[in-house]
């Protein structure tokens, strides 16, 4: 006979997409009787969501699994799921004891099936690809915060010279337009009033002829829902009607995440990026002309193998030039089986080192300029509760997807007030007393 109403403790690294799938875990071991808890010590499953975009994340997860196993009850059993179980599949369970199942990305629909063989001594793995999984028919959510994560499509085929992503999340695929509007109406009826449309590469999305933009303005057709919000675009196919729609569609928000990498037009081309330092900063200027107000922000990576002082400085000057809102700094890491793993890892550690504290220390001073050239306007704020760091505060973010404080009554929370900028901080952005907008 099936175990039911276990209990499923699962703990999540990564990505955005990671933090969808771990819903999609539960919500696919929900339909076959099991339920969440938040209790490692009353956890009869605990499932952990990984990922290995670089060397260091990676080592640090599989380090808490171990820990895990010690802290957890010793007849409960430890499975891992996402890209680490994808990329060493079995391996994994000679690497860490007390290991019961592995499950890759695309077999999350096995997992029921998984525990139940892991519950009776016997260890799994499932990590096969290549399905086209796009977890389309996932089982209805049963429950909703304020703002919530829809994947849109899946995979990438762009294989940037440094990123594993291709090899473990596989080839692009779309889900169609009608699933995903299904999951938006849903989640909304349970309460969201903001969903953020994810996929590795989201202008890739193609849907019978419909592509991103196209998905954009039906999804803002779902009643009750107030704002949208997408990621990661790659800058070589964001297109003039998807500036158009983000610049018109009022619940889609001014927010574009534009990874650039480099700013070194030789260095993109060795990243396999597809476009050069000029057309990015084109793009960039089109972005801000279509959708005023907009807030730009980035991913960069120093110390790809091969990059020169001159190339490094190509990237200090075209952060001046361009002065995101915001950015994801990295130093280069190798992964085994990508591009640029055969390139050699050139650049010394302490370089790389030196390379990411200087842009770190630019982006704050520009993100700071940015944000006190804020006050003295208004932001309009979902408000998602009191503040972590003061209760007697409120949080909320802006359109721009800026973190925004300001005095205000619990009851506020869910509703879309504006809010003037008085003051800004690092990050986070000072208001005024809210009026209902
Ligand atoms: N080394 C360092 N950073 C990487 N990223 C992806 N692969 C690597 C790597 N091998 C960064 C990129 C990407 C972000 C999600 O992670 O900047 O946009
Ligand atoms: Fe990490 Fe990439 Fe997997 Fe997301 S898709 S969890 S960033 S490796």
């Amino acid at each position: 006979m099936r175990d039911v109403g276990m209990k499923i403790y699962i703990e999540t690294y990564g990505c955005q997409m990671n933090e969808y799938d771990s819903r999609l875990i539960a919500s696919i071991l929900a339909s076959d009787g099991h339920g969440m808890t938040r209790d490692l010590g009353a956890a009869d499953v605990v499932i952990v969501n990984t990922c290995t975009v670089r060397e260091r994340a990676e080592i640090r997860v599989l380090g808490r699994l171990t820990h895990l196993r010690g802290l957890m009850r010793k007849d409960a059993v430890l499975g891992i799921a996402g890209c680490v179980a994808q990329r060493m599949g079995d391996r994994l369970l000679r690497k860490i004891p007390g290991l019961s199942f592995v499950v890759g990305t695309e077999q999350y629909w096995k997992l029921p099936d998984m525990i139940e063989s892991a519950r009776i001594g016997r260890a799994v793995v499932a990590v096969g690809t290549g399905s086209g999984e796009s977890y389309d028919r996932r089982p209805a959510p049963d429950e909703a915060s304020l703002c919530e994560f829809v994947s849109v499509m899946r995979g990438c085929n762009n294989y940037c010279s440094y990123c594993i992503v291709p090899y473990v999340r596989g080839r692009e695929r779309s889900r169609a337009t009608s699933g995903i509007v299904d999951e938006v109406t849903q989640l909304v009826a349970l309460g969201a009033r903001e969903v953020t449309l994810i996929g590795q590469n989201v202008n890739s999305f193609r849907d019978e002829g419909r592509g991103f933009a196209g998905l954009l303005s039906a999804v803002a057709k779902v009643e009750g829902l107030q704002r949208i919000r997408f990621a990661t675009s790659h800058p070589k196919d964001l297109s003039d009607e998807l500036i158009e729609v983000i610049g018109s569609v009022a619940k889609v928000c001014e927010h574009v995440h534009l990874p650039v990498q480099s700013g070194s037009t030789e260095v993109l081309a060795a990243m396999n990026r597809s476009y050069t330092r000029e057309q990015y900063v084109a793009l960039a200027g089109r972005i801000r002309e279509g959708i005023p107000g907009v807030a730009l922000t980035t991913d960069i990576i120093v110390g790809f193998p091969g990059e020169t002082d001159e190339q490094f400085r190509e990237t200090v000057s075209l952060m001046n030039e361009i002065r995101f809102d915001s950015a994801f700094m990295f130093h280069y890491s190798v992964r085994e089986g990508t591009r640029a793993a055969e390139f050699g890892d050139d650049v010394p550690k302490e370089v790389k080192i030196a390379r990411l504290e200087t842009i770190i220390d630019l982006q704050k001073r520009v993100t700071s300029e940015v944000n006190a050239a804020l006050i003295g306007s208004n932001a309009e704020v979902l408000v998602e509760g009191p503040s972590h760091r003061n209760e007697d505060l409120l949080f909320g973010r802006s359109r721009t997807g800026k973190a925004v404080v300001f005095p205000g009554d619990a009851g506020l929370t869910g509703r879309v007030v504006n809010v003037e900028i008085r003051s800004t901080s690092a990050w986070t952005l000072h208001g005024g007393n809210p009026l209902l907008s």
